[in-house]
């Protein structure tokens, strides 16, 4: 194969070369294209083909299921590093040595307080406040309670703003949680791990010890690895293209809460047991929903299945299908919506709409059923998705602003009015 490729326009070629990742993957560089042509641009809505960066952190095979954190695959991962492993290797490259990872835990358990003031933020909040917009202004405020900025050229500088944002952001989750059941606020215990830690500041009750389960810990620390990263997604893309104003990590990540909010992405989760919830209170009549998500007049879509890059399967749904069990059985769980799920999912696998447009469960499909199993409400499932998506997001950051990459700009094809005259507002 040539490593050009010719665009013929209007009689006129253009060599354009092509870059192959490391993978093989091959991409026409188009950085020439509109110079070259005198302004011709491409277009891609939604970007199924557009390439926006070159990264090196984590490689996804749509076709083949693989997915890979800086080489390490899934599984591998989620069945042999823990969480706090995950988060060192994807910003810094390599998994940490045991002094590196104690190192790093106490770095961030030295920067596990939040401002009290944050509290009055809040406070200001209704208890109805869906959490993800309240995690997501929370995580904004932050700059405004460390208000330096952050010299990316000084790595020291870098590493203080990622312990601050991964010792703060958990306490901003469970706050979160807690003032939603009018529990008191407070903070963790630096005495236990990253994950335990987590687990004793969301559930602790003001009026009796808490008693750390370890399948619950398993089963988070489990979650939380295979959120932990997934390449040029839309929320992630989202870190990166405000990042690239250089506006500052903690607004950035802000960012990409709110994109992850939305139902076609992070918000799946919740959007999934919802959708079970309702199947069940509607009889539990599976056929009747599959054949609303496959109606084209009916908006209706089944959450959970479907992935913009996965076309066989997703290998997340994979491990998280056996965890499901696993966790369901050890907590001695019976729950029929886990049921509704398994009928759902074999109908899809046969059914000739989901097969043709290959349509496989994705990683959100039982993630909820594992949360809802742990007692977090519904509503909270997206905000676990945002913590795990965490080390993911600063990670794709520091990597963007270390290669110095441009503003992140767009173009259009501009489909609007010619131009037209001004009429006055007396004679329009
Ligand atoms: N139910 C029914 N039909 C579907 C579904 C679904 N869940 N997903 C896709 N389709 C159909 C779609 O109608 C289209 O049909 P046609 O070719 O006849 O017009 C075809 O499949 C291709 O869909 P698309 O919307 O062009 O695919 P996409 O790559 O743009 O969208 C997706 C990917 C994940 C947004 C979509 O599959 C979806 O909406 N799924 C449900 C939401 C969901 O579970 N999201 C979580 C994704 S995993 C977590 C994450 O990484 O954020």
């Amino acid at each position: 194969m040539s490593n050009t490729a010719t665009l013929e326009i209007g009689g006129n070629k253009y060599e354009f070369p092509i870059i192959e990742g490391s993978e093989g993957e091959k991409a026409i560089d188009i950085k020439t294209l509109r110079g070259a042509t005198g302004g011709v641009i491409t277009i891609d809505p939604g970007y199924k083909n557009t390439g926006s960066c070159e990264s090196g952190i984590t490689f996804l095979d749509g076709e083949k299921g693989i997915l890979r954190y800086r080489g390490y695959s899934i599984e591998d991962l989620a069945e042999k590093a823990d969480f706090l492993e995950v988060v060192y290797l994807l910003i810094f490259g390599e998994l940490p040595t045991k002094e590196q990872h104690d190192k790093f835990h106490a770095d961030i358990k030295d920067k596990a307080i939040v401002d009290e003031e944050v509290k009055k933020i809040l406070d200001g909040f209704p208890k109805s406040a869906h959490p993800m917009g309240v995690l997501s202004s929370l995580t904004s405020a932050l700059t405004a309670f460390n208000p330096s900025s952050v010299n990316v050229d000084s790595e020291e500088d870098l590493y203080r703003s990622i312990v601050k944002i991964l010792g703060k952001f958990p306490v901003l989750v469970a706050w979160t949680m807690r003032k939603k059941q009018g529990l008191p606020l407070d903070y963790g215990d630096n005495s236990l791990g990253y994950v335990e830690n987590i687990l004793k500041m969301m559930f602790r009750k003001p009026n009796e010890e808490y008693t750390m389960n370890p399948i619950l810990v398993n089963a988070l620390d489990k979650l939380l690895i295979l959120h932990a990263d997934h390449e040029q997604n839309c929320s992630t893309s989202t870190v990166r293209i405000v990042g690239s104003s250089h506006a500052g990590l903690f607004a950035s990540i802000s960012a990409g809460i709110s994109a992850l909010w939305g139902p076609l992405h992070g918000g799946a989760n919740q959007a999934v047991l919802e959708m079970l919830e309702a199947i069940r209170e509607d009889g539990g009549d599976t056929k009747k929903y599959m054949a609303k998500a496959k109606d084209k007049s009916d908006p209706f879509r089944l959450m959970g299945f479907g992935h913009r890059v996965y076309k066989n399967f997703d290998p997340r749904a994979k491990i998280i299908k056996v965890a499901a069990d696993e966790v369901l059985g050890d907590l001695g769980v019976e729950d029929p919506i886990l049921d509704i799920a398994k009928g759902l999912e074999q109908e899809a696998l046969k059914d000739e709409y989901f097969v043709q447009r290959k349509l496989y469960p994705n990683v959100d499909f039982y993630s909820g059923i594992i949360y809802r199993a742990m007692g977090i409400p519904t509503e909270m499932f997206t905000v676990m998705f945002a913590l795990g998506r965490l080390p993911g997001w600063i990670a794709q950051w520091r990597e963007m602003r270390q290669r110095k990459e441009p503003i992140g700009r767009p173009r259009q094809v501009y489909i609007g009015e010619n131009y037209r005259n001004f009429v006055s507002l007396e004679k329009r």
